[in-house]
């Protein structure tokens, strides 16, 4: 099929490869000429395992087109994929105008049927403004064409996103048209031949989906980040209660995790703007509002644990930290804890010696100019002179490091962890001193002690 993706971000540019690699004919649209250069020639402009070799393969069998043109992008595709970004506004609601700059555009090109469908995240009524954009630029033009928007919003995780992609666990369709449900059906038939993974239904709940996905995984995670705080009060371990409610297969293991707070592209923007969306409806999202709430004292607390140990008083001193990016397999920095933390350090007088796998780039282009910033090329390189090691991100080379060279290099033998990596006796036995999250007595943060 012919398929057209406006958008070669990063849910744009994953559905189009994925969608070429399986066989369909895909042209990916995007207003920037030199990321649309930089994707003809296999560039792709972030890391993701698995997508580079994807994307080379299928532009080298002329599978997967990248133009910059919005009459060729319209022409090309029945199937018209809205894949552009969702930024929040001041408010914290999402912003439409790049949807619905699309949707003009398909109105003022389109010559014939055309099933335009909702790939990125977009509060819920977005499709109904899509169909309203769209027919208005008809209406200008007098035409009477027939179309069809439908939801279909992504549920890829950064760092798996291909893999996600191409095993997915639902493919939701949100349409009351059966022309578009069929059309939908054979874009996915490759992903959907063993078992049924497609569930239809309206528009708005498939909207409503996505954001009942986010904020349900987002809620797991703030509940799991409360009961650490609590843990530590208390001189209980948070690992161990994991374990033990883990084990209920109603809550499951998955997503239970506590931390030094969630980041990323998705949960934070997603919660803030379905929390705006109740306001509209002048429904207060009390839940949502407590899930944001804990989710941003908690990218404190290491802060703060770094703070109340060296008495308050951060003035002059170095801090190693380990990992920038909002979690490991992506270079994405997006409302990452390692932001908060470096931003307290700095305001606090102390300097900060990062290493991250694959974000420095992305962490030089944020805070390149930043004094208290010195970007390290190994994790080794990072603790050298340093009086504390953080870590911010569960890469898989932190989970067991030398700890005789982490306890040599430290002026102060102490180590923050804001992702649980290591058992308190491992560390202890090579003398150093372990704040994790949640983990009993000795854990209290300034603010709890
Ligand atoms: C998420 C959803 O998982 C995905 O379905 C949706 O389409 C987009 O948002 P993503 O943002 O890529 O994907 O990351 P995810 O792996 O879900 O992690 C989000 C954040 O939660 C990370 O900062 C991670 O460190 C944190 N997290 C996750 C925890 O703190 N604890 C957990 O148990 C799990």
């Amino acid at each position: 099929m012919k398929i057209t993706i406006f958008g070669t971000g990063y849910v744009g540019l994953v559905t189009g490869a994925c969608l070429a690699d399986v066989g369909h004919e895909v042209l990916c649209m995007d207003v920037d000429p030199e990321k649309i250069d930089k994707l003809r020639n296999g560039i792709i402009p972030i890391y993701e395992p698995g997508l580079e070799s994807i994307v080379s393969h299928n532009v080298s069998a002329g599978r997967l087109l990248f133009s910059t043109d919005t009459e060729e992008a319209v022409a090309h595709g029945e199937v018209q994929f809205i894949a552009v970004g969702t930024p929040p506004d001041e408010d914290g609601s999402a912003d439409l105008q790049y949807v619905l700059a699309v949707a003009r555009s398909i109105g003022q090109h389109m010559t014939g049927y055309k099933v335009v469908v909702d790939k990125s995240t977009v509060p819920v009524g977005t499709a109904d403004k899509v169909a309203g954009a769209l027919r208005a630029e008809l209406d200008k033009r007098g035409e009477e064409l027939d179309f069809d928007v439908v939801s279909n919003p992504e549920f890829l995780k950064e760092g798996a996103a291909v893999a996600d992609f191409m095993k997915p666990d639902r493919i939701i369709v949100g349409t009351d048209s059966e022309k578009a449900e069929g059309i939908l059906r054979e874009v996915y038939y490759p992903f959907n031949r063993n078992h049924d993974r497609m569930i239809f239904m309206d528009v708005r709940s498939a909207e409503l989906t996505k954001y009942a996905a986010n904020a349900m995984l987002a809620t797991k995670i703030s509940f799991m980040n409360e009961v650490s705080n609590l843990a530590e009060r208390l001189g209980a371990d948070i690992e161990s209660v994991r374990r033990g409610i883990g084990s209920d297969p109603r809550i499951g293991y998955h997503f239970i995790y506590p931390g030094c707070g969630y980041g990323g592209s998705c949960f934070p923007k997603d919660v803030t703007a379905l929390s705006r969306t109740a306001r509209d409806c002048d429904y207060e999202a009390r839940l949502l509002n407590a899930v944001e709430a804990v989710n941003m004292a908690q990218k404190h607390v290491l802060f703060d644990k770094v703070s109340h140990y060296f008495g308050g008083d951060l003035q002059g001193k170095t801090i190693a930290l380990w990992g920038l990016a909002f979690k490991p397999n992506t270079d994405d920095m997006r409302e990452a804890s390692s932001r908060v933390l470096m931003e307290s350090l700095w305001k606090a007088g102390a300097r900060v010696q990062a290493y991250d796998p694959e974000a420095m780039k992305e962490t030089q282009r944020i805070y390149g100019e930043e004094p208290g910033l010195q970007l390290c090329g190994t994790k080794e390189q990072a603790l050298k002179g340093a009086d504390a090691l953080v870590i911010c991100t569960e890469w898989k080379e932190f989970r067991l490091p030398d700890f005789e060279v982490i306890s040599e290099a430290l002026s102060h033998p102490v180590v923050f962890d804001g992702r649980n990596l290591y058992e308190p006796e491992m560390l202890e036995r090579h003398g150093l001193v372990y704040y994790a999250i949640g983990r009993g007595r000795n854990q209290f943060s300034a603010n709890g002690s």
